[in-house]
């Protein structure tokens, strides 16, 4: 017997049959955005900084996961917020869609944002969760979580080291709305997208980034307080200034 792997992409494959046979389901389409009720503040991001004139090719070359970091200073917060605009930045505005710095399919932005906060210039330590349309940080819980998440990340200590940890999850239904069961493809896939634009970003900054698939996901979950089936944790990574 095939195992669920197997089983889920031959299941999910498109095909001439398959699309001109298909019924679209008519779910209730989900929020766009995610707003919290009460969080504990919400804070504005300053403006990104794209002073330092990047050199795309250059950041192509010389990418690489890092997984140490320097413990000497914070990191701005303006350095944040231009690594939160280059991975979910709005750029354009269309309609109803509000296009961003990653590709989505569909347009439909199922990747929510999330950030434990160790070591940034101005925030207190804790979770925060990132509104794109606003481009601000709901301020979720206070405290250091970089133990807990670094248990979550199987032990890994670049996560304990880092200034900051990006953790993204998807809110399933923005994207199983319209694709059903191949939207979980285009989940992981979009999530892919937001990493690489976190990477060549970082690389542009002369930051450490290293992407974390490695992890315990119902712990993250409880962290964020998140179900793991309507909203659930996919893809995290450790942000930090570079060890001279
Ligand atoms: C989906 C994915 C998951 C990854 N998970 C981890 C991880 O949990 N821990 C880690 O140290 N590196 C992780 N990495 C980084 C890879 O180990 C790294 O990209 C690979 O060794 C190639 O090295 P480079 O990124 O420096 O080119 C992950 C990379 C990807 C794309």
């Amino acid at each position: 017997m095939s195992g669920i792997g197997e089983r889920y992409q031959q299941e999910t494959k498109y095909s001439p049959d398959v699309l001109h046979g298909r019924k679209r389901q008519r779910h209730r389409r989900a929020e766009p955005f995610k707003e919290y009720e009460e969080p504990l503040a919400v804070i504005p991001l300053p403006e990104p900084d794209f002073s330092g004139g990047a050199d795309l090719w250059q950041a192509m070359k010389h990418r690489r996961s890092r997984r140490a970091y320097s413990q000497e200073t914070a990191l701005p917060a303006d350095v944040l917020a231009t690594l939160l605009w280059a991975t979910q930045g709005i750029s354009a505005g269309k309609g109803e869609f509000l296009f961003r710095t990653s590709p989505s399919a569909g347009a439909l932005y199922p990747v929510e944002t999330y950030l434990s906060v160790r070591a940034v210039e101005t925030l207190q330590p804790g979770l925060y969760h990132f509104r794109p349309q606003h481009f601000d940080l709901e301020f979720l819980k206070k405290g250091d979580r970089s133990r807990e998440l670094t248990a979550a990340a199987l032990a890994q200590n670049m996560v304990q080291q880092a200034h900051v940890t990006f953790i993204w999850s998807a809110i399933v239904a923005r994207s199983t709305w319209k694709y059903e069961d191949r939207a979980y493809r285009y989940i992981y896939l979009d999530a892919g997208h937001i990493a690489q634009n976190l990477y060549l970003a970082g690389e542009a900054l002369g930051l450490g980034v290293c992407a974390i698939g490695a992890l315990f996901d119902d712990e993250i979950n409880r962290l964020l307080d998140l179900d793991g089936t309507e909203e659930t944790i996919i893809y995290m990574a450790a942000v930090g200034l570079r060890e001279r």
